[in-house]
C-alpha cells in the first residue's frame, strides 16, 4: 500500500505530494512546526490525511516537548492544537482529529497521568486515528463496491485516494473495492485545475495498482457524459453538512450538475469524520482561498499576464439535491440526508 504518512525513528515521514508524479521524494517532519508547514504547503493534502497528520503532529509535539511539569506541558499542547488548527480551514477532519486528541489528553489529565504517560497516550491515540482511517476506507470500499455495475466507466475528480487518506482512499477506495469484488472498471480522472491532483496523483496511484485510467481535462466531462461514456461519478469530500451539502475540490459542483443532467449517479465517499452535523448546510462551510500563483502558473511556467486579477477558491459546495448517495464506513446514506444523517448523529452519541 502507498506510504502516505508514517513514523520513522520518532519523526513523521510523508511523500511530498507536490512533487508527484515526476519525483517520489519523502519529507521528514521533526517538529510540530514542520508538520503545520507540510499541511499548509500541500506536502500532504486530502481531508482524512490532513486529520491523521494533525493527530500525529500533536503526538510529535508532545514527544519533543521539554516540559517536565503538567502545567507547562498542557499549555504547550494547547498551543500546538491552535497552531495546527490554522493550517487549512475547509477539511473538517483536521478539527475532528484535534478535538479527539484534546479529549484523550483531558481524560489522561483528569486521571492524574504524568507527562510521560500523557505523551504515550497521545502517541497511541494518533496511531489509532491512523489505523482507523485505513479501516474506514476499506469499509467504504466494500460498501461502495455494491453500487458499481459489473462493467463501469467511473469519473472521479481531484484525488480522494490512498494519498488523501492514511491508505486505500475514499472515492478511490470505492474503485479499489469494486476491482477487488471482480468488477471491470475504467476510471476517467479529471485533471483538476489548478493544482492538478487528478492528473498528477489519481492517475499515478491508480496506474501503480494496474487500474485502467484515462486522464481528461476538467472541461471534457460534459461531452463524454453526453456521449454515454460515463456510468457513475464518485468523489471524496472535505466536509459534509447536516443536510448533505458537500464541500469538495473546486470543480466538483459542475461535475454533479452535469451528472444530474445526464441521469448519471453521483456518489460522495467519505469517512464519518468528514460529516459535520454541527454545520446545518453548505452556506456555513468555510471555503479556503489559496495562493493566486496556483492559477497563474504551472510549475515555473506563467499562464496569465503579470498582475492579472485572479480568484482561487480551493473548494466548492455541491448542494445535496445533486447527490445520489453518501458512502461511509457505516453504510450507504440516501436522501433525504437531513434525516438519514441525523440517524447517524444518534448512533454516534
Ligand atoms: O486541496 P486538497 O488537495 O487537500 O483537496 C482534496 C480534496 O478536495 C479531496 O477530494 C477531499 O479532501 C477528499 S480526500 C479523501
Amino acid at each position: 500500500m502507498l506510504p502516505t504518512i508514517a513514523w520513522h525513528e520518532d519523526n513523521i515521514v510523508m511523500v511530498d505530494q507536490r512533487k508527484l508524479p515526476a519525483h517520489e521524494v519523502y519529507v521528514t517532519c521533526k517538529t510540530v512546526h514542520d508538520v503545520a508547514k507540510a499541511i499548509k504547503t500541500m506536502v500532504i493534502r486530502g481531508a482524512p490525511a490532513i486529520g491523521v497528520c494533525a493527530a500525529m503532529g500533536l503526538a510529535l509535539g508532545a514527544a519533543r516537548s521539554k516540559a517536565t511539569g503538567t502545567k507547562q506541558f498542557t499549555t504547550e499542547f494547547q498551543r500546538t492544537c491552535d497552531l495546527l488548527a490554522t493550517t487549512r480551514p475547509t477539511a473538517v477532519n483536521l478539527f475532528w482529529a484535534i478535538e479527539r486528541m484534546k479529549r484523550s489528553f483531558a481524560e489522561g489529565a483528569l486521571a492524574g497521568e504524568s507527562v510521560d504517560q500523557l505523551r504515550a497516550r497521545l502517541r497511541a491515540e494518533a496511531d489509532r486515528i491512523h489505523d482507523e482511517d485505513v479501516a474506514s476506507c476499506r469499509s467504504i470500499g466494500a460498501h461502495g463496491a455494491t453500487l458499481v455495475p459489473a462493467e463501469a466507466r467511473i469519473l472521479t475528480h481531484c484525488n480522494a485516494g490512498a494519498l488523501a487518506t492514511a491508505g486505500y482512499g475514499t472515492a478511490l477506495g470505492v474503485i479499489r473495492g469494486a476491482v477487488e469484488a471482480g468488477r471491470k472498471v475504467h476510471v476517467l480522472a479529471d485533471e483538476t485545475r489548478p493544482f492538478l491532483q487528478g492528473s498528477r496523483l489519481t492517475a499515478w496511484e491508480l496506474m501503480r495498482d494496474g487500474i485502467e485510467t484515462t486522464v481528461i481535462t476538467d472541461n471534457m466531462a460534459g461531452s463524454i457524459m453526453l456521449a454515454g461514456e460515463i456510468d457513475l461519478v464518485v468523489v471524496g469530500a472535505d466536509r459534509i453538512a447536516a443536510n448533505g451539502d458537500t464541500a469538495n475540490k473546486i470543480g466538483t459542483y459542475p461535475v454533479a450538475v452535469l451528472a444530474k443532467e445526464h441521469g448519471i449517479p453521483f456518489y460522495v465517499a467519505a469517512p464519518w469524520s468528514t460529516i459535520d452535523l454541527a454545520t446545518a448546510d453548505g452556506s456555513a462551510i468555510p471555503i479556503e482561498e489559496r495562493d493566486r500563483r496556483e492559477v497563474t502558473h504551472v510549475g515555473n511556467t506563467q499562464l496569465a499576464p503579470d498582475g492579472a486579477p485572479v480568484r482561487n477558491p480551493s473548494f466548492d459546495v455541491t448542494p445535496h439535491r445533486f447527490i445520489t448517495a453518501i458512502i461511509t464506513e457505516r453504510g450507504i446514506f440516501r436522501p433525504p440526508f437531513a434525516e438519514t444523517l441525523a440517524n447517524l448523529r444518534e448512533e454516534r452519541s
